[in-house]
């Protein structure tokens, strides 16, 4: 057996994919690919505020249910993604946003996470519980969470979502952290604080976006570090896009890539799961937020697999 998933296994590595729920049960090929190749499933918009609760009030957790249904039937673990963050935010909430206090504000955000967490309550394994909290300059991103809460509202979420579900992993995840820089200083330094301060955080999340023309990020010493302060790291929405048509080099370099990225996760004895962001290029989200960008994943288009798919097989 040479999918993901088994020849993860031994090394106790999860292998996980982002899924998007319309295409699962409709679409036979990458429900197969779904099925058969994870043994961690992401849902790639469904448990985002904006689909969870479309109007105040209202709950739609059908599409997110569906996934952890499918996810048990095949024996994976899911990654909740994500309960606090500044996009796909319902637009009930971001047209009221201005008007309403600071102590508002945090009650609906308390209400958010606790709902949503109860309503999974023993069924996922990590929950993303802040997302991109930060610029890449290191700041506190300038968004409505920072805007009304400053920096409070880290640490509250965390303790919010760890009443709702004290057995779930909870992490904080981000992109850009997989490079040394300010950005993965700040993280650190946030991460350190809310140890000592007895905040409940077991790990951070490295989306591992990756685009051939900005190379490989040192993945594997920054994951350590994080590591090394006792907390579990995951790589979690890996892909590697390029330029359209993809040249020679730029394959060789994706090849590359997305070994190293693998590597990096192995070695690093904390990364408990490696997640790719979709599984084919053509529902891949890179063409459609990157122009003139895509081939990040493992298939293409008709599912065929990809030599990435090949160098993560002989990686693990
Ligand atoms: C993306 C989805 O893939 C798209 O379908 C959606 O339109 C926008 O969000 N970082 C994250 C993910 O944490 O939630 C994002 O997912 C990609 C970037």
């Amino acid at each position: 057996d040479d999918t993901l998933r088994s020849l993860a296994a031994p090394s106790g590595l999860r292998i996980g994919a982002a899924i998007n729920t319309d295409k699962l049960g409709t679409d036979d090929a990458y429900t197969t690919i779904a099925g058969e190749q994870f043994s961690t499933v992401s849902p790639e918009n469904v448990m985002k505020w904006d689909t969870i609760e479309p109007t105040q009030g209202t709950y739609n957790f059908a599409p997110a249910d569906k996934l952890v249904a499918f996810a048990q039937q095949h024996g994976q673990l899911v990654r909740g993604h994500t309960l606090v963050w500044h996009n796909q935010l319902p637009s009930w909430l971001t047209a009221e946003a201005d008007s309403l206090t600071a102590d508002q504000l945090r009650a609906i955000l308390k209400k958010h996470i606790q709902t949503e967490v109860k309503h999974f309550k023993g069924k996922i394994w990590q929950w993303d519980v802040v997302n991109e909290a930060f610029a890449d300059d290191g700041t506190l991103r300038d968004d409505i969470w920072s805007q009304k809460l400053g920096d409070s509202y880290i640490a509250d979420a965390f303790r919010w979502a760890h009443e709702a579900d004290p057995k779930a992993k909870l992490f904080y995840n981000d992109y850009n952290i997989e490079y040394t820089g300010a950005k993965s200083e700040a993280v650190y330094a946030m991460v350190k604080k809310l140890q000592a301060q007895g905040v409940p955080i077991d790990g951070v999340g490295f989306q591992d976006h990756l685009d051939t023309q900005y190379g490989t990020p040192n993945l594997q010493e920054t994951m350590q570090k994080f590591a090394d302060l006792g907390l579990d790291t995951a790589v979690t929405e890996a892909d590697v896009r390029t330029t359209l048509p993809v040249t020679t080099v730029e394959q060789t370099a994706q090849n590359s890539m997305w070994s190293q990225s693998l590597s990096a996760c192995l070695l690093v004895k904390r990364c408990i799961s490696f997640t790719v962001w979709g599984i084919d290029d053509g529902s891949s989200w890179v063409p459609s937020t990157f122009e003139g960008e895509g081939a990040a994943l493992l298939w293409d288009d008709d599912f065929q697999p990809k030599a990435q798919f090949g160098v993560l097989q002989q990686t693990l």
